[in-house]
């Protein structure tokens, strides 16, 4: 569907996983509204995302969260005020991917607007321009830490991202939330191993850092996960369904949690920063101009700082998004959705979810 408006008004749509999220974004850059509905309370007692709960709570909210995201931009006529709706389809769990994909779907043909298709993972890396009119320097290295990605990426511009270097087993921000749980300290576990860390010592322990073969930019974190557990509760006893442990996280103290937090997060984020400095190294001429960096993990504190020395030291533009667009939100979507239209890349109503995405 050609287009002519080069300041198009979106509204985005994001449901691919515990997040029921509306936004309305103008050229790209300019956040008009952007709502977010969390599933916090409904998975806490599981200690993660359970698919079908996730799925129920996107469908009675979805339709509030949209409206509520039209009211606070002042959109009284949809049909005359917005130009297309834009929805991440990929990845994601397939019950949650439905809900936004079905309702986009519903509200493009009501209104007769064009729908855009949008990959979660590069939409994280366009949080980092929401708000900020200053232009990315490309060529890019985008690093994206989240709850299911760990993934690093040469992008060309926005639009031409090749993944270099992902994880073999757990993204970063799954095993924050699985050191959170065996910590006894809940979830989502990020934001708790992330506070616990700052009165810890970071040097109490030596838990490994994945390194793969020597120029591997891909990450690991299943070994980093197992050291944390025997340090945790020990050595077990005994193998397959007889396995036991002496203790749990109930054995150990407040400064114990702290320091172990601590010694978690030095090597979880040791990890990506090693990666990353690879990928740097790889690189023919010092292509890259900037850092992008998108995701959950990104709001973490020893990140941020640790990724501004790195990007001081190596003369790169760091481009961090303001921690309200480090969590799933749809603004990420609606915005890196204008890119798409300004260049008619526009889906139809075939449009479907793709749990596995492109970047997987
Ligand atoms: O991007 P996101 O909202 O959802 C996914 O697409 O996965 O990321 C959620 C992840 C969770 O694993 C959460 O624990 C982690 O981001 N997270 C953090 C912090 N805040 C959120 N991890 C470390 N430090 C934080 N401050
Ligand atoms: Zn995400």
């Amino acid at each position: 569907m050609p287009t002519t408006n080069p300041n198009p008004t979106i509204l985005g749509i994001e449901s691919s996983c515990d997040e029921t999220a509306a936004a309305i974004v103008i050229n790209a850059t300019q956040v008009k509204s952007n709502i977010i509905a969390t599933q916090f309370e409904l998975h806490a007692e599981f200690g993660g995302v359970v698919p079908e709960i996730a799925s129920r709570a996107h469908i009675e909210r979805i339709l509030p969260v949209i409206q509520k995201a039209l009211a606070q931009a002042n959109i009284t006529d949809p049909k005359s005020q917005i130009d297309a709706i834009a929805v991440g389809h990929r990845p994601g769990l397939i019950g949650s991917l439905l809900v936004g994909v079905a309702a986009a779907k519903a509200l493009a043909w009501a209104w007769q607007k064009p729908i855009i298709g949008i990959d979660h993972v590069l939409a994280h890396l366009h949080a980092t321009t929401l708000e900020n009119q200053q232009p990315i320097k490309f060529p890019a290295l985008g690093l994206i830490v989240s709850g299911g990605h760990t993934t690093l990426c040469a992008m060309q511009d926005p639009l031409n991202v090749k993944v270099i270097g992902k994880t073999i087993d757990d993204a970063v921000g799954e095993a924050y939330d699985k050191a959170a749980n065996m910590l006894g300290l809940g979830f989502p576990g990020g934001p708790k191993i992330d506070q616990r860390a700052q009165s810890g010592n970071e040097n109490a322990h030596d838990l490994p850092i994945s390194r793969l073969d020597k120029t591997s930019l891909d990450f690991s974190y299943s070994g980093l996960k197992t050291a944390l557990l025997y340090k945790i509760r020990g050595l077990p006893t005994g193998k397959g369904k007889s396995r036991r442990f002496e203790k749990d996280h109930t054995d150990l103290n407040e400064s114990e949690i702290n320091d172990l937090a601590a010694s978690f997060q030095k090597a979880a984020i040791n990890a990506l920063t090693l990666k990353i400095n690879r990928a740097l190294a790889q690189s023919p001429n010092n292509t890259f101009q900037s850092l992008v960096v998108g995701g959950g993990v990104s709001a973490n504190s020893k990140l941020r700082t640790d990724l501004q020395t790195l990007a001081t030291q190596n003369h790169l533009q760091l481009r961090l998004p303001e921690l309200h667009y480090c969590v799933d939100n749809a603004a990420m979507i609606a915005g890196y959705a204008a890119l798409k239209f300004e260049k008619n890349q526009f889906d139809d109503l075939s449009l479907s979810p793709q749990p596995a995405g492109t970047l997987s």
